[in-house]
């Protein structure tokens, strides 16, 4: 017969055994969060380094598109020629102008961390924040093209104004430079300008 002692005893247990259970599932999802971010990340340096130079443009609108379409998605059906979108039968078919110049700075992004993997954007900085991180710490940026990219990125994110076929061959003009800057030699990263937990965590991602 159990005694109210090992009743106690055997209830402890049962928790002991509950708590280690919650333990180890919270340990295996914060492993797989962890797993999921890491290979997001190497999909998308790997998409980047597909990228054959002479093919920017398109690329970088396939690029800037397909992650706009993940964000977005909404069921939208462009009319034929409609403000805002690209002509179905068209290079941009199906391109949401704005929202594709709004996920650029994604583009930039992998460009930089291609160079140096320390350049990753901190999930705080907004995209402003970020430009002025990357001149401070690397060369070869143009200040002007840096101003007009955080600009016409702002509009796209955060006002209604719409853009036209026009207005986004002539962001994707003036977006190709800029990644073209970056993937130049006069890029270069001042190391001794970068904080030291950067390097450990561009060392884990
Ligand atoms: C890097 O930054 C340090 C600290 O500001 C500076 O002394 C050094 O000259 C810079 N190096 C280059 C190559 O610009």
């Amino acid at each position: 017969m159990a005694s109210p002692v090992d009743n106690r005893s055997a209830l402890e247990r049962v928790t002991l055994v509950h708590t280690i259970y919650i333990g180890a599932i919270t340990v295996v999802l914060f492993l797989l969060s962890v797993c999921i971010v890491r290979y997001r990340h190497m999909k998308r340096m790997r998409g980047l380094k597909a990228i054959p130079q002479n093919r920017i443009p398109a690329a970088l609108i396939e690029a800037t598109t397909q992650r706009a379409m993940s964000l977005s998605a909404p069921p939208v059906v462009p009319a034929e020629g409609s403000l805002g979108w690209g002509q179905p039968s068209s290079d941009f078919g199906q391109v949401h102008f704005k929202t594709s110049i709004a996920s650029s700075f994604q583009v930039l992004e992998a460009a930089a961390m291609n160079r140096y993997p320390v350049l990753y954007r901190e999930p705080s900085m907004t995209v402003a924040n970020y430009l002025v991180f990357l001149r401070e710490v690397c060369s070869g940026l143009q200040p002007q093209l840096c101003a007009w990219y955080v600009a016409t990125y702002e509009r796209a994110r955060f006002s209604t104004d719409d853009f036209t076929l026009d207005d986004y061959k002539a962001f994707m003009d003036r977006f190709v430079v800029l990644i073209q800057a970056i993937e130049s030699p006069q890029f270069a990263v001042n190391e001794s300008l970068i904080p030291p937990e950067r390097f450990r965590m561009a060392a884990v991602s």
